[in-house]
C-alpha cells in the first residue's frame, strides 16, 4: 500500500477517524463553491468508502493529507480514473480538495507533486489530466503549479450536468510523463 511522503506533509490510506473532518469540509460553503452542492454526510461517507476501496484495491488513489504534528487530516490529493465518459477517457485524472483552514500553506502543489512523480514514476502512466470550472482560479493555480498546460481545444461540458447548468463548462488541464522528464 503506497503511502508518500514530502517535506511537510503525508499522503496515506484513509482512516475511521477522516470520515469527519472529510463531512464537515464536504458541508463547507468555500469548499464546495466549485461543486454542484454541499455533500449530506452519508453522501460524503460513501464518497470516503469508495476512496478508500479503491486505494485498497489498487494501492493508488485519492490519499488522505496528513500535516505531521499539525493536523491528521486535512483533505485529499491523488489519483482517480473519472466514471464519465468524454473525449479525454478513459484517463487518470490528478485531484484536490483541503479544508479552508489548510488553504495558502502550499499543501496541495507539494501534494500533487508527490502524487504526480507516484503516477509517472511507479504507476508508469503516460499521462494526467485534471479539470474544473473556469472560475476555479485557485484549483488552475495548482495545475499551473504543477506545470500541467491548459489544453483549449479540450474545453468540455460535463456529462454529469444538464445543458444550461452554471457549472457545466469545464477546463481541460494535461500534463505528459515526457514533459515531467520520465
Ligand atoms: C484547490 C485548492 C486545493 C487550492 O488550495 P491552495 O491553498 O490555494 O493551493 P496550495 O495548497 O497549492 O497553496 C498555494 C498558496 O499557498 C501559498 N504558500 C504559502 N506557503 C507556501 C509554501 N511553503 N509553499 C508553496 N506555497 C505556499 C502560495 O503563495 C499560494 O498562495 P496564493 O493563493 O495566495 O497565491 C483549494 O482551494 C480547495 O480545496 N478548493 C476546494 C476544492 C476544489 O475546488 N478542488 C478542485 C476541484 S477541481
Amino acid at each position: 500500500m503506497a503511502t508518500l511522503t514530502t517535506a511537510r506533509l503525508v499522503l496515506r490510506p484513509w482512516r475511521d477517524a477522516d470520515f469527519a473532518p472529510f463531512a464537515a469540509m464536504n458541508d463547507d460553503q468555500a469548499v464546495m463553491e466549485f461543486m454542484p452542492h454541499r455533500l449530506p454526510r452519508a453522501e460524503s461517507d460513501a464518497f470516503a468508502d469508495r476512496i478508500r476501496k479503491h486505494i485498497d484495491a489498487e494501492g493508488w488513489g485519492l490519499w488522505a493529507v496528513e500535516v505531521p504534528g499539525t493536523a491528521a487530516f486535512i483533505g485529499y490529493t491523488g489519483l482517480s480514473a473519472p466514471r464519465f465518459g468524454a473525449h479525454f477517457t478513459p484517463c487518470v485524472e490528478i485531484g484536490w480538495r483541503l479544508a479552508r483552514a489548510h488553504w495558502g500553506f502550499g499543501y496541495a502543489s507539494e501534494a500533487a507533486l508527490a502524487a504526480a512523480s507516484h503516477g509517472f514514476g511507479t504507476l508508469g502512466l503516460a499521462e494526467l489530466v485534471s479539470f474544473t470550472v473556469p472560475a476555479n482560479v485557485r484549483s488552475r493555480a495548482v495545475m499551473a503549479r504543477l506545470g500541467m498546460r491548459h489544453d483549449e481545444a479540450g474545453d468540455f461540458d460535463h456529462p454529469a450536468l444538464p445543458a444550461g447548468h452554471a457549472l457545466r463548462r469545464h477546463v481541460l488541464y494535461r500534463l505528459a510523463a515526457g514533459a515531467w522528464g520520465v
